[in-house]
């Protein structure tokens, strides 16, 4: 059995990490520490709940006595740490939670993975710690660090923390870097989701500035495919892209989305632009694809219908969340 320890697991992509692996191997047993912010959701996890190689316990990655107890009672050997706080808007309307969750919180995994000298420990990271390119170009490996926002600096010193407890400690530390993710249980924070909703319920689309930025997508269940793979065979010490080659701007998933759900494009409405907006991500992930055989299995115009087609019929999943706390963060965020 490999004893795993996810933290985050109640978001978008650890619930669909954890409903992933579950589904379909029983070498794993997971334990699933999960704060339930805002973001975190145990209804994501229905289909996981009572299998047996799965436990979930409300924590925060920041209680350094849980998280102990948790490696120690549950002999953890490996983890993959999700947690953070992961919106960029929110970031800007107050920087401090996201240094002391996706900084701190990682510190006090690493110190405990440390402590019990486990096998492997892969730090979810993004392609946001790159920061901005222009027209031309994309993120490789060894493309240096240069956040812009409060969200992706703090991912960005979370990385550099890991590998520095990779080459001090010798910590068996593995990265990931992956571009925007959409499927289902996203949540209704982030531009997919957004749009989507506010389009069923007739609502203006928010478009920050131009609509021209420009993000690369990837479909959750490929991102998890890869971040598995990583996990099992990884080497330590290195950085993984990760990324499937699909370059859009925001105005032309705004417009598709439309499409599909038979909407006026009256409905989009410019709005502010985001401060120190990035113009451009693009993901070069030749190093996963050659050294460890990864590719994306989803192509984006069935995995996009199919995730709208999500939304759909989930209806009560999204409506339980706009109509609660959501909607004071929803009102001051787009004046609409
Ligand atoms: P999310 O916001 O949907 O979920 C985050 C989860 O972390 C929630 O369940 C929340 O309750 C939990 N959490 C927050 N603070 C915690 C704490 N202190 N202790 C324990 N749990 C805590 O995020 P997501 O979109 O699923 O992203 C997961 C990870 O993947 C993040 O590290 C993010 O930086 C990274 N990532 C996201 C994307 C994307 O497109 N969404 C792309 C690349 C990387
Ligand atoms: O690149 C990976 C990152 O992708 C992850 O690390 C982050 O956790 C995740 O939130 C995401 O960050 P973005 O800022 O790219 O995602 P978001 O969905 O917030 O915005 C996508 C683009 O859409 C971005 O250019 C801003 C724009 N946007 C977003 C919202 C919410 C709008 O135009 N209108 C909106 O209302």
């Amino acid at each position: 059995m490999k004893n795993i320890l996810v933290t985050g697991g109640a978001g978008f992509i650890g619930s669909n990490f954890i409903n992933h692996i579950l589904a379909k191997r029983d070498d794993y047993f997971i334990v699933n520490l999960d704060k339930l912010t805002y973001a975190g959701n145990l209804e994501n996890l229905k289909q996981s709940e009572n299998n047996k190689n799965y436990r979930f316990i409300r924590g925060d990655i920041m209680n350094s006595e849980l998280v102990n107890y948790i490696f120690e009672s549950y002999n953890i050997k490996y983890v993959i740490n999700f947690a953070a706080e992961s919106h960029v808007d929110r970031s800007i309307l107050g920087s401090q939670i996201f240094y002391i969750t996706n900084v701190i919180g990682t510190n006090v995994l690493l110190e405990t993975a440390l402590k019990f000298k486990i096998e492997k420990f892969l730090q979810i990271s993004t392609d946001e710690v790159y920061g901005s390119l222009g027209a031309e170009g994309l993120f490789t490996e060894s493309t240096p660090l240069s956040p812009n926002s409060p969200y992706s600096s703090s991912k960005a010193a979370a990385d550099m923390m890991a590998l520095a407890f990779y080459h001090t400690y010798g910590l068996p530390v593995v990265i990931t870097r992956c571009s925007n993710n959409y499927g289902p249980y996203q949540f209704p924070e982030k531009l997919i989701p957004l749009m989507v909703i506010n389009s069923l319920n007739n609502k203006k689309l928010p478009v920050y500035g131009d609509g021209l930025n420009v993000r690369d997508w990837i479909y959750v269940i490929d991102h998890n495919k890869a971040a598995e793979l990583v996990l099992e065979k990884g080497k330590i010490g290195e950085v993984y892209n990760i990324g499937a080659s699909n370059e859009m701007s925001n105005i032309e998933i705004t417009k598709l989305i439309l499409k599909r759900l038979g909407r006026s494009e009256d409905l989009i409405q410019y709005v502010n632009d985001r401060p120190g907006h990035d113009r451009r991500y693009a993901i070069d992930s030749t190093k996963i694809r050659t050294e460890l055989g990864w590719k994306p299995e989803f192509y984006f115009e069935e995995a996009i219908a199919k995730t709208i087609d999500w939304y759909i019929e989930n209806k009560s999943w999204w409506e339980s969340i706009i109509n609660g706390e959501y909607r004071n963060y929803y009102k001051t965020q787009y004046k609409l």
